[in-house]
Formats: structure tokens, sequence, C-alpha cells
């Protein structure tokens, strides 16, 4: 059957991934936040502005797909969902503990994420069918930029390798759980062209609002930090990573656009063998400086 003309309930019985909750530590060195990329600071620090978003946005999922819980009869589904948020609860720790390492460097880490918790506080108070909206749309954000990583070693392959991991591990369990919000979203809503112009709307909504936000965090944290504003052509450095070599944010733009189709589903784009490197990473983490409870 062709792949575009299916319905997501369609894709979603093909393909079955169960997301695993794992309790990890990655023994981040706090002398490197400002340039643990091999890119440098301004790279370094596109990086830990995303970071700032993940633990109250993380926390935002959670509380989006908790609100349809005892909606979903599929026992699958309920166990992909258990692990969903045990996993966004998992990232959202480390990368807490990320974030807290730029402000012991001077930089401003606590006000920012604040303004992230301000936000998704307020998130929170739109109808719970808009919030699980934002929390597909952001989850396949998350979802295309985790590709983007894991296709191209360039991206943080060649980074600290502390922190390499943990990018690498949020960037499998994101493709791990990917479908999981989605597959609730399909699960809840009735198959209608409001429910459709909801789901589109969120990415353009989620988009246009997140990326700005990411850019002017770096630019705080780049203004804060002395060593970036002593250094010429970061952003432009910052700017052909993204968009040219290797490009992780040029390379996701075609998955962008097919959330627009309306028979969308996240496992329309397989990129399953991309699990394969969860093992390897555990093994790495158990044998290393990092350490896998
Ligand atoms: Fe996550
Ligand atoms: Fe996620």
């Amino acid at each position: 059957m062709d792949l575009q003309s299916r319905t997501c309930a369609d894709a979603a019985r093909d393909i079955e991934v169960m997301p695993v909750r794992r309790d990890l530590h990655f023994a981040l060195p706090a002398e490197r936040i400002g340039d643990w990329h091999d890119e440098g600071r301004h790279v370094s620090h596109f990086f830990n502005a995303l970071s700032l978003f993940f633990p109250d946005g993380e926390r935002f999922f959670i509380h989006s797909v908790r609100h349809y819980r005892n909606e979903i009869s599929d026992p699958t589904l309920s166990r992909a969902v258990t692990a969903f948020i045990g996993q966004e609860a998992m990232h959202g720790r480390e990368h807490t503990e990320c974030n807290e390492m730029l402000d012991r460097a001077g930089l401003p880490g606590a006000p920012l994420q604040q303004f992230v918790f301000r936000l998704t506080e307020r998130l929170k108070h739109l109808p719970k069918a808009m919030q699980l909206s934002a929390t597909i749309a952001l989850e396949h954000l998350t979802a295309i930029m985790a590709n983007s990583l894991l296709q191209d070693a360039r991206v943080v392959g060649r980074a600290e390798p502390h922190f390499a991991r943990l990018w690498r591990w949020h960037a499998l369990e994101e493709t791990e759980h990917k479908a999981v919000a989605y597959d609730v979203w399909c699960a809840v809503m009735p198959k209608t062209l409001g429910s459709y112009l909801m789901r589109v709307t969120g990415l353009l909504l989620a988009s246009l609002i997140f990326w700005p936000l990411v850019f002017t965090f770096m630019w705080r944290i780049t203004r804060a930090d002395a060593q970036c504003r002593a250094e010429r052509g970061g952003w432009r450095r910052t700017l052909r990573f993204l968009f040219l070599t290797p490009g992780p944010l040029r390379r996701a733009m075609g998955e962008w656009f097919d959330y627009f189709k309306p028979g969308f589903h996240p496992w329309q784009h397989d990129n399953r063998r991309y699990l394969a490197g969860i093992e390897p990473l555990l093994r790495d983490l158990q044998g290393g400086s990092g350490l896998a409870a």
C-alpha cells in the first residue's frame, strides 16, 4: 500500500517501537560547558540554548499527554506512554545538570530557563487538545533534529565525549519515542478537518515561536560569554554549521514539511536503523567515564 495514502493508524500498526526508560548519568565536565563542541564556543552555545528548553518543555509534554491517559484503551500504547513519560523525565534531569553548569560559568542559564518555565505554565492554560497539538508539533521538531544529529557524525560526534554521549542518548530516545504522543493524538482526536487544522497550526506556531527563541537564547549566552565577545566569525561559523556543512537544520527541512500531509505519521520516516546505536552507547557509558544505573 502507498504510504502516503494511509491513515496514521495504519502506519502505526506496521512499526512498533517500544521506548525504554534508561536512568543514565553522563559525568559532564563542567569546565567544558562553554567550548564542548569541536566547532567552537558559538556552536556549543547553540546546543546549550536548546538544552535550556528541555526540562520545562518536556515536563509540559508529559503534562499534556497525561490529560488523555485514561482515554487510551490500547495496552501497547498505554505502556509506550509510560515509557515516554519516563524518558522525558530523565532527559529533563540530565539537561538540568547541563543548564546549571552555565550559571556556574557566569552565563545566564537560570533566567533563561525561568522564561521557559513561565511560557510552559501559560501553555498549560490552553484547552487540552491545543496542548497536545503543541506537544506533537514540538516532538516532530525534536524528532527531525534528532534524525539530523544521528545521520551525520559531524553534528556532535567529534565533540567532547561526555557531552557527545548526552546529545546522542537524547537523540536516540527522541527517535525511539517519536510516535508516542502522535499516536495518542490519533487515538483521542476525531478524524476531522478541524483536527487536521489544529495539528498543522500547532507546528506552524511552535516553529515560529521556538526557533526565534532558541537564537535569542544563544545570543544572550554568547553576549554574556567574554570569550565569545572577543571572537570574530562565531555566528557565521554557527550558521554555516547549521545550514551548510554538515547542515543539520537544512537537512531537517524536508521532514518538517511532511507533517502537513493529511495522513502523516512519524514512522513514515523509518529511521529505526539508528536505534542499533543504543547498545554501544550504553556499553561506552558503563565502560568509561559515564554511568549507566
Ligand atoms: Fe526528550
Ligand atoms: Fe520527546
